[in-house]
């Protein structure tokens, strides 16, 4: 198949998705071609392909507006398959709810749903995971990744279902408008901490970063992607209302996949609190990979 895989990323975990997906998919012998939706990105000739991935971050239990606006754009055909590979940071049933959007519009385009699957990857918000936990995270991903790639083979269609009060729910709480319109009036760099590398300017997919006068500026047109705050090395970005909730530094997780899942399982059926939803989710994985590859 041509398969076209179209993602937004902010900190780059639906880029590294991306990155296995596609190597995967070659793998495969499938001929795959990808846009990562940033600002001035071209707009992607979907007619070409057999197939469309979509891939997002969830942002306030909605998929990110940039990503939206980019989709409306797509010329879809009637009968395209495509398929949603979404990721987050906790798996609350909310999340569900974060592809109703895309999922409409590719209704009123006759198009045929291939399938839906939900990854979980490191919040870049909120708290920063431990290197155990993480380790876990992307074994898992692995295996549901493997189990996507079967089911998209023989047409298998996995589903995830939302309802009408978790849509209603999550429309209410779209942070991003909040975000990108208000919160970016209170970003601030700390001058003495920041060394004027220029990073946040160079990678910052809204062009919204400058370097005027020897001081960053930011312009009003933020995705709330975290991009900036999240890799700046010398953790000087201040993101106004949500400082509290800051992530700063890279997982790296390339070298933590690399090291393998944790000896000692990370979540277990004793798991509480936030930690709690993830016990249903990684059993279900788990037991999906068994009967679909025995091991
Ligand atoms: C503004 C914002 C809102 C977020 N909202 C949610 C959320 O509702 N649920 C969740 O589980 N994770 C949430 N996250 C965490 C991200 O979905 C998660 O870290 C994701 O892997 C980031 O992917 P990226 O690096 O490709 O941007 C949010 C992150 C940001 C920046
Ligand atoms: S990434 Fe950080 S240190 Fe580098 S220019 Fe931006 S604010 Fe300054
Ligand atoms: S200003 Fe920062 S948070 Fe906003 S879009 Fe740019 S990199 Fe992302």
């Amino acid at each position: 198949m041509k398969i076209l895989l179209v993602y937004y990323t902010g900190t780059y975990n639906t880029r590294y998705l991306t990155d296995k997906l596609q190597a995967e998919l070659e793998t495969r012998g499938h001929e795959v071609d990808r846009v990562e939706i940033r600002r001035g990105a071209q707009v992607a000739d979907a007619a070409k392909y057999d197939m469309i991935g979509f891939g997002y971050p969830i942002y306030g239990f909605n998929s990110p507006l940039p990503f939206n606006r980019y989709v409306k754009k797509l010329s879809i055909q009637r009968g395209q398959k495509f398929f949603i590979y979404k990721n987050s940071g906790e798996t609350f049933g909310m999340n569900n709810a974060s592809s109703r959007i895309l999922l409409r519009r590719m209704r009123r385009k006759k198009a045929d749903f291939a399938g839906e699957y939900h990854f979980v990857m490191p919040y870049n918000i909120h708290f920063a995971f431990d290197a155990d936990f993480v380790r876990e995270i992307l074994d898992k991903n692995n295996k549901l990744m493997r189990i996507m790639l079967h089911n998209l083979e023989c047409g298998e269609v996995a589903k995830i279902k939302s309802n009408p009060a978790y849509n209603l729910a999550a429309a209410a709480v779209s942070i991003q408008k909040v975000g990108g319109n208000v919160n970016s009036f209170l970003y601030r760099v700390e001058n003495d901490k920041c060394t004027k590398c220029g990073l946040c300017v160079k990678n910052c997919p809204e062009d919204n970063i400058s370097l005027k006068d020897g001081r960053i500026k930011f312009g009003h047109r933020c995705d709330m992607c975290m991009r900036c705050s999240f890799f700046c090395p010398a953790n000087a970005i201040d993101i106004g209302f949500l400082e509290g909730w800051k992530v700063n530094g890279d997982y790296h997780l390339a070298k933590l996949e690399a090291q393998g899942a944790p000896r000692q399982p990370y979540i277990t059926a004793q798991s509480k609190g936030f930690y709690k939803c993830f016990i249903k989710h990684f059993a279900q994985i788990d037991e999906q990979y068994k009967e679909l590859f025995g091991e």
